[in-house]
């Protein structure tokens, strides 16, 4: 194949995932990744909050964190990309070396810390380009912020006119007490006073959905006690999830005592299993986004039977290249097709029937 990624994957591997990461995205900005034809294919169209994605397949956050690529992902095949978090400040994030690569594990350890160039550079790079496909924004406070719901507040209100959904993430394991937020007074606080900004900022139609993103290290009470508080504010949507903080036996990388979030392949069973307690939990009411350790179209329709209405991955992405989107869609459409759905609603949650 002649696409760039796959000439310079392997060296890229040699050098330290955050600059190999930053070339990678500054390739894909400039266009230097030939994308090919998008797979596109009826059955693979999931319309959801007044939205048509084109497919369910979309990047996660922290893939481009600053809205550099979002066009270029879009090319590649994604169905929809997440940008951020991003931060009202600008900050630097936790001292390098902080991401780590685990190939034998096909995983990643993070420990990033928001880096992030700040809610007005990201909202005037976003506001830049053409508004075509759809695009979230997903938003986080401050690792100093003396208000924690301020900036969640003020992300929202900031990000709101620009954004086509938006994630509160509540669950980075790598900004101290952050996950704390998931608690049920806590969590309860946070999404209605991010509600309320969010329905201030503009008329129904029009206002962007507004999901919560959760880690993966709850307990059933703790996730209980999440649904319920779904359920009764009426956030539109939940994203499960976040990387782990647990470290699954038999990982063989070298670098798995790093501290931070696991992420990739390790993360896939864990991720899948609170999917699936949501869905149980929120009686299929609430939709879904499924994120951990997707790396082929049999894990990405494993998320949608567990009940999920859209896919997102990162990890696999540092694996597999740019093909990956759409080798996971045409995967997708086949076992759809073979279990004779005839879209992919039909499907969402189908595990628990
Ligand atoms: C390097 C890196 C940075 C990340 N940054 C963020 C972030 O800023 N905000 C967020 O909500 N999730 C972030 N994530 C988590 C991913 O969005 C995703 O939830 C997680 O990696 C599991 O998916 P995966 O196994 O497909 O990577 C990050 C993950 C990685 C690997």
């Amino acid at each position: 194949m002649s696409d760039i990624f796959h000439i310079t994957g392997p060296l890229l591997r040699l050098i330290d995932p955050e600059t190999g990461h930053r070339l990678a995205m500054r390739a894909l900005a400039a266009g230097l990744v030939p994308a090919g034809r998008a797979f596109s294919d009826d059955a693979l169209g999931v319309s959801l909050w007044g939205i048509d994605f084109p497919n369910p397949i979309g990047t996660a956050a922290g893939f481009d964190k600053n809205a550099e690529a979002v066009d270029a992902a879009l090319r590649l095949g994604f169905g929809f990309v997440e940008i951020g978090t991003v931060t009202p400040r600008p900050q630097p994030g936790n001292p390098k070396p902080r991401l780590f690569r685990l190939p034998e594990d096909q995983a990643v350890i993070n420990r990033m810390g928001f880096n992030n160039e700040g809610l007005d550079v990201v909202l005037r790079r976003l506001a830049r380009r053409r508004r075509r496909g759809i695009v979230g924004v997903n938003v986080g406070k401050n690792r100093d912020a003396e208000d924690a719901l301020a900036d969640y507040v003020t992300g929202v209100r900031a990000a709101a006119p620009l954004a086509d959904f938006l994630v509160l993430n509540v669950s980075s394991p790598n900004t101290p007490g952050l996950r704390g937020l998931q608690r049920r007074s806590e969590l309860s606080r946070l999404l209605e006073a991010a509600l309320a900004a969010r329905n201030e900022t503009a008329e129904q139609p029009g206002r962007p959905p507004l999901l919560v993103k959760i880690a993966p290290d709850l307990s059933e009470d703790e996730l209980k006690d999440i649904a319920v508080t779904c359920r009764e504010t009426g956030i539109d949507g939940i994203i499960a999830t976040n990387t782990t903080i647990t470290r699954p036996e038999g990982l063989r990388g070298t670098d798995v005592g790093q501290d931070g979030g696991l992420s990739g392949q390790p993360l896939f069973e864990l991720s899948t299993r609170i999917l699936g307690d949501l869905y149980r939990l929120t009686e299929g009411k609430v939709p879904l986004i499924g994120v951990g350790g997707v790396s082929n179209g049999e894990q990405a329709y494993a998320k949608i039977r567990a009940g999920a209405s859209l896919v997102q991955l990162y990890s696999a992405m540092v694996y597999h290249g740019p093909g990956l989107a759409n080798r996971i869609n045409r995967e997708l459409a086949s076992l759809l097709r073979r279990d004779g759905f005839s879209k992919i609603s039909e499907a969402v949650g189908d595990a628990h029937r």
